[in-house]
């Protein structure tokens, strides 16, 4: 990697769109709070932590990921949660979030629909304070819960719809097609959210299709699927729709035999307006820039192509278009003052 490479993944300005916030929680604050709130785990260490850490696909991740964050009971778990994820991005240049969060994965288990949110609105209110981080939250449906429970969810957001952005749909994809949702999605339209959703990560192009058919979504998380099919990539290729791509997740959830074979490169080369973030960060080995750094090096990324995921996150965020534009604006700015600094 040139320092040139290195300096423009350290330091440029960046987004992150797809991200859960559940997924950030490191062995040790599990541990912590596993003691704090009198939470059994079957592990003694972080190492028995991290070495339970071995997947063969997305159901094998998601049974560990909703286990772990069973020590997350009360507003202040949330908030630390969400505090420590700010404090490491930040230092990887991110100035804006969108994140996701669980609430059925944390009501049925008794945990209130409030005290998640409080505790992930404070944060981020301290997150913009202290660190100048703007962000946005997108209430996610659990795909393999059934349509009541997910009216239920979006009932109970609606009484909180001034800090809830977005909807989403995540959690097992296959033999859970997104038009199981499409009432539900209608209705969260209807009541003024706006939709995203998980599509073709395990799950075929299809659902792609219908996650922008049914449930009218205005950006896929993940997306790679679509890129098996030649007619829906042009049509995303038109639309500018925005995929946002996990490479580290996608290597560790098996999706992709190796990084060499992430699609990031594949989809900017075809046109598609494709972000690069993190997804479960503390499942998948690395935050943010650890997945620039891993595509731009399995890919061969040319400098010019960092600087375009970078403005992608922004161009495919839910910012307003003027920020959205002061955002890009930065990038090229910072780009060109640590090319003049490498002296290429
Ligand atoms: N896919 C689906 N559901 C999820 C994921 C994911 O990568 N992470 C957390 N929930
Ligand atoms: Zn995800």
């Amino acid at each position: 990697m040139t320092d040139y490479a290195n300096a423009l993944i350290d330091n440029l300005p960046k987004a992150e769109l797809h991200l859960h916030i559940e997924g950030t929680l490191e062995p040790e604050m599990m541990l912590e709070l596993a003691k704090r709130n009198g939470v059994r785990l079957p592990y003694q260490n972080v190492a028995q932590v991290r070495e339970a850490y071995q997947f063969d696909c997305l159901q094998d991740f998601l049974d560990l990921y909703y286990m772990g964050m069973s020590v997350l009971l009360h507003e202040q778990d949330f908030h630390d949660l969400t505090v420590a994820y700010l404090q490491k991005v930040a230092l990887d240049g991110l100035t804006h979030v969108e994140l996701f969060f669980d609430p059925q994965a944390h009501t049925d288990r008794g945990v209130s629909f409030e005290t998640v949110l409080g505790g992930l609105v404070s944060a981020l209110e301290q997150g913009h304070r202290e660190l100048g981080i703007s962000a946005k939250l997108i209430m996610c449906f659990l795909r393999h819960l059934p349509e009541e429970q997910a009216f239920d969810t979006l009932n109970t957001a609606c009484k909180h719809k001034e800090h809830i952005y977005a909807v989403g749909l995540d959690s097992s994809e296959k033999g859970f097609p997104p038009e199981n949702f499409s009432r539900v999605f209608a209705a969260a339209r209807k009541a003024g959210f706006v939709a995203v959703a998980h599509a073709g990560e395990e799950g075929p192009a299809e659902y792609v299709k219908t996650s922008l058919d049914d449930l009218n979504v205005q950006r896929v998380d993940h997306g790679n699927r679509a890129l098996d099919d030649a007619a829906l990539t042009a049509r995303l290729v038109r639309e500018q729709t925005p995929l946002t791509m996990c490479p580290l997740s996608n290597l560790r959830l098996k999706g992709i035999p190796d990084l060499a074979s992430s699609p990031v490169k594949k989809a900017l080369d075809a046109g598609l307006l494709v972000s690069v973030n993190s997804d479960d960060p503390s499942y998948f080995g690395g935050y943010l820039n650890d997945n620039y750094r891993a595509v731009h090096q399995a890919l061969g990324l040319h400098e010019e192509e960092i600087i375009t995921l970078a403005k992608n996150s922004f161009a495919s965020s839910f910012l307003e278009d003027k920020q959205k534009q002061k955002a890009m604006d930065k990038v090229d700015e910072v780009a060109k003052s640590l090319k003049a600094n490498s002296g290429i």
